[in-house]
């Protein structure tokens, strides 16, 4: 936990903000995976962690913006429990922890919501994401489920997603300790890239320096052959000769900041001509991309940046044909790369996703795009001192979409699908992803870059 002040101050300042009524943050209780004693690891709402602190299930957080009291609800441990879980601190001791003065046994928390309510008080809650709670919030205000998100305060979102988006120095300590625990995942997966291992080898070896350095992975890992597949979480293949591999992974540490990287290797160790031509567009498009970082450009516009540059790449090899700057404005090299440059992160690894993603990654100013592709930008507003960010381009050749693309000719004057078809069915896909935070001038890397370069990955995989 960070000092009591952190948590005292990040409630002021959400007070600030807010006009009438109470907060109420309801921390995350443990779920059950195939018998209620039998749990998912615990992880506990990220809001709740920003503002409250702790990490325990079975708390919920209020603050009163009338009176400005602040109220920690939760339940002592009885003898009972400590006998299993070991000895617990009190409610009290764990509000004394964090700054807050009163607390309450959770049972009382209904009373105090349907006193509110009687009262017409405005209850303000972030959007729910677990079932569990959706049931739990319905049952403290008698209310039915589908009435639950009438109480999504608007309001606090946006003060939640002002706050949260401004990392502080103590924050920025704990993702440059997430990068370092990623950066030790990913030199182990590229050491262990060899034809004839199944990638689920890598994938378990990686995930437990996650759990040995932190507390979790930020998000179920991404390894593959098949790195075509955005979100592969098929780890059942052997390694081929021959063919790329793709992870994309990060840890939490043990207060739950995130690191989330990508690299792409060759299996056994050095890259054909061939994989060289593509890997080398995916990097000048980072390296590209996290030079223009800097508070007050629009990441939209380095998004766009990016694909200019990959698709000048594809153009030069090609496989793609035509202007690339009319290509990019038609969105002709999303069917190369159909998600967007990155995204916000923090405590969660698509920062504050569950607050809705155009209140993280859109204003008034931005709003999200239609267009494939450019739509699935998660973050397209202007970049701001002490945001942290991910910059992940990548090239994939994905059969079912080129040939959907083929037979319905999209973007046809500007793709030669015909010798994606013939020489590019194989390939796979790269991807190469590093995490930025934004500083008053520029940008700085979080934590020691992992080997990037073709040079570099060679170099880590011999030895
Ligand atoms: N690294 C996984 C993602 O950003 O979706
Ligand atoms: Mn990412």
């Amino acid at each position: 936990m960070f000092k009591k002040d952190v948590y005292i101050e990040r409630r002021r300042k959400l007070k600030e903000k807010l006009k009438s009524g109470l907060v109420l943050f309801l921390g995350n209780k443990e779920a059950a995976f195939n018998y209620p004693d039998n749990t998912y690891h615990f992880r506990q709402d990220s809001s709740f962690l920003y503002f409250f602190g702790l990490d325990l299930p079975n708390l919920a957080g209020i603050i009163d913006l009338d009176s400005g009291k602040e109220y920690l609800f939760g339940n002592d441990f009885s003898i009972d429990d400590i006998i299993w879980m070991g000895p617990q601190p009190s409610t009290k001791e764990l509000a004394n922890d964090i700054g807050v003065e009163n607390t309450e046994p959770l049972d009382q928390l209904k009373n105090y919501l349907l006193n509110a309510k009687a009262q017409d008080r405005n209850i303000h809650v972030l959007p729910f994401y677990r079932g569990d709670s959706i049931i739990q919030f319905s049952n403290l205000l008698e209310i039915n489920h589908s009435e639950v998100e009438d109480f999504v305060s608007i309001e606090l979102i946006k003060a939640v997603v002002d706050l949260r988006s401004i990392k502080d120095q103590y924050e920025i300590e704990e993702l440059i300790k997430a990068s370092a625990i990623g950066y030790k995942m990913h030199t182990t997966a590229m050491k262990m890239a060899k034809p004839g291992i199944y990638e689920q080898e890598i994938a378990g070896t990686v995930e437990g320096i996650a759990l040995a350095h932190g507390s979790m992975l930020s998000f179920p890992i991404i390894l593959s052959q098949n790195g075509e597949t955005l979100h592969n979480h098929d780890h059942s293949n052997m390694l081929q000769e021959g063919r790329l591999m793709l992870t994309d992974t990060g840890a939490e540490t043990n207060m739950h900041y995130a690191s989330d990287n990508t690299r792409t290797v060759p299996v056994g160790g050095k890259f054909s001509q061939k994989q060289k031509d593509v890997y080398n567009i995916v990097l000048k498009a980072l390296d590209h991309s996290i030079t223009l970082i800097k508070p007050g450009i629009a990441y939209r516009d380095i998004h766009l940046e990016s694909a200019k540059i990959l698709a000048e790449g594809l153009t030069n090899l090609g496989i793609m044909k035509g202007n690339p700057e009319d290509a990019v404005r038609e969105g002709a090299h999303a069917m190369f790369m159909p998600h967007g440059l990155g995204h916000m992160m923090g405590l969660d690894v698509h920062d504050m996703e569950n607050l809705g993603e155009d209140y993280v990654g859109y204003d008034d100013e931005i709003k999200r795009a239609t267009q494939f592709g450019l739509r699935g930008l998660r973050l397209g507003r202007k970049l701001q001192e002490g945001f942290v960010l991910t910059t992940e381009p990548g090239i994939y050749f994905i059969p079912d979409l080129v040939k959907k693309w083929k037979t319905e000719k999209i973007n046809a004057d500007f793709i030669n699908f015909d010798k994606v078809l013939d020489e590019y069915a194989t390939f796979g896909g790269i991807r190469l992803e590093d995490d930025i935070l934004v500083t008053e001038t520029g940008y700085q890397m979080l934590g020691k870059r992992i080997p990037i370069t073709v040079e570099e990955i060679e170099e880590t995989m011999r030895s």
